[in-house]
């Protein structure tokens, strides 16, 4: 074990894109668990776009930071943690976390399923993938589906299971060449497009001539426009998140035609991951099978060591990422 905690803060409000400016890195020595407590050494972080959301008021500035890690107890003050234990936790931007039994979770022990995997398409990322097909959009065998933002950790997500739940054909946007080709040939898209090289409507319309049942929107903007446009009747939307926007907040609004939600009967829905946790055995139900035969795959960009971790943060908010961003301890 490291003699010196870690701990990423924010420094700084940033107006648009952050930079590393924006936070520190202030060391400590490593806590002591209390009585009732453990001492996690963090292995496996998560950065979200939701970080980026949270750098404009609900990250308190020069103070710890949340987010989602993966950590095992090197040293435990109450029985319910046994030293050696893997946790979920939400103690993130740190090396180390003094933790409660009530703030964790401990992991089940899956045979043959990578600890990462807790973090990506079996952690929070993936279980907003499987909501949105699942709950949300109530996925119809057959249906044709459009993903935006589909080369992140929620879009691979949400193909690989479209396709495992019988979806019809599926279209994919994204922001690269090489995320194009990815999706069509690892991720299971049937077709996919760069949403740089021309209006997202008319690569939508090259992509799927006869239209889509369902749209899975991570993006918002444009995407969503565009889709409005392509959907077919009785339609559904499932909103994900809007990270066209986070970094440029002055963007237009989205524009589309208003009486198309009527005359096709449309169906628009947002959520919250947040509010579906009672999920998560379900999805462990559905896509470990699947992990452990090798019809699934997690898709993963990982970055090593802590001391990257804001890089990784700003990489996965410039799309430098396929998959799912992670942070392992080097
Ligand atoms: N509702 C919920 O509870 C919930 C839960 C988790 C995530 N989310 C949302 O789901 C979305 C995806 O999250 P994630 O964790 O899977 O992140 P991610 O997709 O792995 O990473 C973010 C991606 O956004 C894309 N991007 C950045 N700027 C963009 C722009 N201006 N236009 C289009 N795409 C842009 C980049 O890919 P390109 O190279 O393709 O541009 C980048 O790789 C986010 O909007 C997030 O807020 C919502």
């Amino acid at each position: 074990m490291t003699e010196t905690a870690l701990t990423v803060q924010q420094t700084a409000r940033p107006a648009g894109f952050p930079t590393a400016g924006h936070f520190r890195f202030a060391e400590s020595p490593v806590p002591e668990p209390a009585p009732g407590t453990a001492l996690v050494e963090n292995l496996y972080w998560s950065v979200d776009p939701y970080h980026r959301e949270m750098m404009d008021g609900d990250f308190e500035l020069n103070a710890p930071l949340e987010g989602r890690t993966l950590g095992r107890v090197v040293a435990s003050r109450t029985p319910e943690l046994p030293e050696g234990e893997i946790v979920f936790h939400r103690q993130g931007w740190r090396t180390h976390a003094v933790v409660r039994r009530e703030e964790v979770r401990r992991l089940p022990h899956h045979a043959g399923v990578p600890l990462s995997a807790y973090l990506s398409v079996l952690g929070g990322t993936g279980l907003t993938a499987y909501v949105a097909l699942t709950r949300i959009a109530r996925l119809r065998e057959g249906d044709d589906v459009f993903v935006s933002g589909a080369a992140g950790g929620v879009g691979t997500a949400t193909g690989r299971f479209a396709r495992l739940l019988g979806a019809g054909r599926l279209i994919g946007s994204a922001g690269s060449p090489e995320k194009v080709g990815y999706l069509t040939e690892q991720v299971g898209y049937d077709a996919a497009f760069d949403y740089h090289t021309a209006p997202v409507t008319d690569l939508l319309t090259a992509s799927a001539p006869d239209g889509i049942d369902l749209f899975v929107d991570n993006v918002g903007g444009d995407h969503l426009g565009a889709a409005i446009g392509a959907l077919r009747e009785r339609g559904r939307v499932v909103r994900v998140g809007t990270i066209s926007q986070y970094n440029t907040p002055d963007a237009p609004p989205v524009v589309f035609d208003h009486s198309d939600v009527v005359e096709k009967s449309l169906r628009i829905e947002g959520f919250l991951v947040s509010d579906h946790r009672d999920a998560q055995e379900e999805l462990y139900d559905f896509a470990v099978p699947h992990l452990r035969s090798g019809a699934l795959a997690p898709d993963e960009t990982v970055v090593d060591g802590f001391e990257l971790i804001v890089e990784a943060f700003l990489l996965m908010l410039r799309g430098g990422n396929t998959g799912k961003t992670l942070v392992r301890k080097a």
